[in-house]
């Protein structure tokens, strides 16, 4: 006879996504220095020129690589699953003088009522989610009725031959970084029932920015 728990699969998969992101929280900004110098920032800043809701929800700000580029007017919450991130992120808010509200919590499982927010932002979060489906459903249940999700996350290029390395690479990179770089966001995103109204596509389609809207009443998958 099978014992019963009410530990699910995805409970013991989001444990191991936060105490990967802990483990690696102190030597997070320096391991990625390179790639954000090259890439990351410019990218970042595009985003964020963009935001220009009252009411902002950052879901998975990290160590707060973002916050430098927080609008100067409104309210931003900022969310993660990481306590270790999270404090990270406190610590550069202070540093910067900025006082978003910080919100240690899950993505997949938003602790917002439904439409409390005017657009939420992510970079770089879905391809660590557990459940990214989940994780994307939820940002479209917080955000207000035609309201926009601002993404920008990495993603498998369509090119054949990196795409095949990205897929043999994919298992090291979970368990060192806790990031699936072979993940098509794009599509979870279409499948959580956002649409997208913009897409741009850098360096191979391996960087994407986004741009969804969420109308509460369409049905997802329709
Ligand atoms: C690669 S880091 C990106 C951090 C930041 N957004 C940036 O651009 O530097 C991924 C972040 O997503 C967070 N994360 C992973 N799974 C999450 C979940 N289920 N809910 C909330 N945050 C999550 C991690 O803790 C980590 O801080």
């Amino acid at each position: 006879m099978g014992t019963s728990t009410s530990h699910t699969s995805e409970d013991s998969a989001t444990a191991t996504a936060q105490q990967r992101y802990d483990r690696q929280a102190t030597l997070f900004d320096l391991t990625e220095l390179p790639l954000e110098l090259l890439v990351l920032k410019g990218l970042r800043r595009r985003l964020w020129g963009r935001i220009d809701g009252q009411i902002v929800l950052e879901i998975g700000v990290g160590t707060g690589k973002n916050l430098p580029f927080y609008p100067a007017k409104g309210r931003v919450v900022a969310l993660d699953l990481s306590p270790r991130m999270l404090r990270k992120a406190v610590t550069r808010a202070g540093s910067l003088g900025l006082r978003p509200d910080f919100v240690l919590g899950d993505a997949q499982h938003l602790p917002f009522h439904d439409g409390a927010f005017d657009e939420t932002v992510s970079t770089f979060v879905f391809c660590s989610v557990p459940d990214p489906v989940a994780g994307l459903q939820e940002a479209r249940r917080v955000v207000r009725d035609d309201g926009p999700i601002k993404l920008l996350e990495h993603q498998r290029t369509s090119n054949p031959l990196l795409g095949w390395l990205m897929d043999r690479v994919n298992p090291f990179a979970v368990r060192l970084t806790g990031a699936n770089i072979n993940r098509r966001t794009q599509a979870n995103v279409e499948r959580a029932g956002i649409q997208l109204d913009s897409v741009e596509s850098e360096k191979l389609g391996i960087f994407r920015l986004m741009r969804g809207v969420c109308r509460q009443g369409a049905v997802v998958g329709a």
